[in-house]
């Protein structure tokens, strides 16, 4: 009896500690808007529904943000988070909140400690360690690859040319998944002409339970995901993943360890794996297989989309295209051959295309921080406590009047020419985030986006309606798909 008593007032205590600490967060940030919010729940009910519903209730939150002070507060369950809609925010969460929004976590099972979650104290090491293997100077050395696999991607395209629209997307995420792998560890896929393999099911398994655990909150607790078909599904298929990335790991190693290979090995561009053997930190071989895992899902499907994105975007605006048609013909005249590093820095007015495309259709939408010490943010003048997350929408910031003017919602490349961009808040443009844990990918997706733009328009005429309305699965996508039809140029 005395021990039930004494454990029933160690609870009320813990409860009574807790209600204070919520109250202390609450208060904290008093001045900010909140979205109407249920008991206990908060405001998680803008996150239930589905992915289009939950884009529209995104908006609404950075339209609630526009009209006050560039942020909104929400209450998702028992955590506080702030949601920012303004660019100086964004720049002080981005530039000092470097550890990942407790809501990654669910992709701990599947990426380990991998760069893209991994816990402060090991990314700081990490990245440091990772950074000049994605160097311009490193990453151009893909081209070839990539332009190998843009000739495969235009001979697959050629089924379609002259018929009615089609969804892009499919050939174009085949034929990055064959660019990323091949770069990454260097495995030939061949996903372009082999799309259904045991590994690529179990990746895309992996990745819709994973997108049904961030949107539906009745899945996020372990304990109820842990009672689901889902939870048996998800360790089963990770496990086929983990297989494949280990068994790759293992072959380099050998390799590296015997001396034989080196000269097979030098005869082609190192890949993102063969880096990593003999760095100032000696990887696991665990270790490895977390960061290629981290670099092929980080860095797929975004490229992908933004490829697609911008396709859809040059078949609506035939002006914009012929002017990089235009582009490409004073760079390559007639001929069909892939890029070369130095066509690449000539591809200006492509390079204003795609930045544009990113901005008015940022595929990460939200990035969420982790608010480790209280943080002072000046526009919306409040200090976050320690202990709330932060979700930073690059989706609306990229859309502001005031930063992008009254055409903000319109499709105009040259607002990224240099004398138009000098004055831009640095983080008005953040489709690859911003700060020390920005994307180490950039410049190598930059790269294949504009090789395999470049190979495409060259190759193809382009014609599309619009995109229609979007829905948001982790990254961004138009409902009805990135339609477009193509008709073959004439030699
Ligand atoms: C245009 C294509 C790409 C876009 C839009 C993009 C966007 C992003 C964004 C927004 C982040 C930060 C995410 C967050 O903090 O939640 C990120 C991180 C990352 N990206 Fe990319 N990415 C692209 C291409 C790539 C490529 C090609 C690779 C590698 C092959 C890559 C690898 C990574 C990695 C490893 C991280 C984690 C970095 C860290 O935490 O230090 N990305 N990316």
């Amino acid at each position: 009896m005395i021990i039930v008593a004494i454990v029933l007032i160690i609870l009320c205590a813990y409860g009574a500690y807790w209600i204070a600490d919520l109250r202390r967060l609450d208060r904290a940030i008093a001045t900010l808007p909140i979205p109407p919010a249920l008991p206990l729940v908060g405001n998680a009910m803008l996150f239930i529904g589905s992915t289009e519903k939950i884009l529209k209730n995104l908006e609404y939150i950075a339209s609630l943000a526009l009209k006050h002070k560039g942020a909104v507060k929400l209450w998702l369950g028992p955590k506080l988070y702030i949601a920012i809609g303004n660019p100086e925010d964004a720049q002080v969460v981005l530039d000092n909140c470097l550890d990942k929004d407790a809501v990654y976590r669910f992709l701990r099972p599947w990426l380990g400690r991998g760069l893209f979650i991994a816990p402060l104290g090991l990314w700081k090491a990490h990245r440091k360690v990772l950074l000049p293997i994605f160097h311009n100077k490193v990453v151009e050395e893909y081209l070839s690859v990539i332009s190998t696999q843009a000739d495969v991607l235009l001979e697959r395209i050629a089924e379609q040319s002259g018929k009615s629209e089609f969804d892009v997307l499919k050939y174009i995420t085949a034929c990055t998944l064959d660019i990323v792998f091949e770069t990454a560890m260097g495995e030939r896929m061949d996903v372009q002409h082999t799309p259904d393999t045991s590994y690529l099911r179990a990746r895309h398994t992996v990745m819709t339970i994973l997108n049904k655990r961030f949107f539906k909150v009745w899945l996020q607790p372990d304990f109820i995901f842990n009672l689901t078909p889902f939870a048996k599904q998800q360790r089963e298929n990770i496990e086929i993943t983990h297989k494949f990335t280990d068994e790759v790991v293992k072959k380099k190693r050998r390799q590296q360890n015997m001396a034989i290979s080196d000269n097979q090995l030098a005869r082609q561009p190192k890949t993102v794996l063969d880096m990593l053997f003999g760095r100032e930190i000696e990887f696991t071989d665990e270790q490895l297989r977390e960061h290629i895992d981290s670099i092929t899902i980080a860095g797929n499907d975004t490229t992908a989309l933004v490829i697609a994105y911008t396709l859809v975007l040059l078949g609506i605006h035939q002006d914009a295209q012929n002017k990089v048609l235009q582009e490409q013909k004073n760079i390559f005249g007639d001929s069909k051959r892939g890029a070369l590093k130095e066509d690449i820095f000539k591809m200006n007015y492509l390079e204003r295309v795609i930045k544009e495309s990113m901005r008015l259709y940022a595929v990460v939408p939200i990035i969420s921080r982790n608010i480790h010490k209280d943080i002072y943010l000046p526009h919306s003048n409040v200090t976050v406590p320690a202990g709330a997350g932060a979700v930073v929408g690059a989706f609306a910031i990229h859309r502001l009047e005031s930063l992008w003017g009254p055409n903000a919602n319109e499709f105009d490349p040259d607002r990224f020419l240099p004398e138009r961009s000098i004055d831009r808040h640095p983080a008005a443009f953040i489709p690859f985030s911003y700060g020390p844990r920005n994307c180490i990918g950039r410049n190598f997706g930059m790269i294949i986006i504009k090789c395999i733009i470049s190979s495409f328009v060259r190759s193809y005429k382009i014609e599309a309606n619009d995109l229609g309305p979007l829905k948001i699965e982790i990254l961004l996508f138009p409902i009805k798909g990135h339609q477009i039809k193509v008709t073959k140029r004439l030699p």
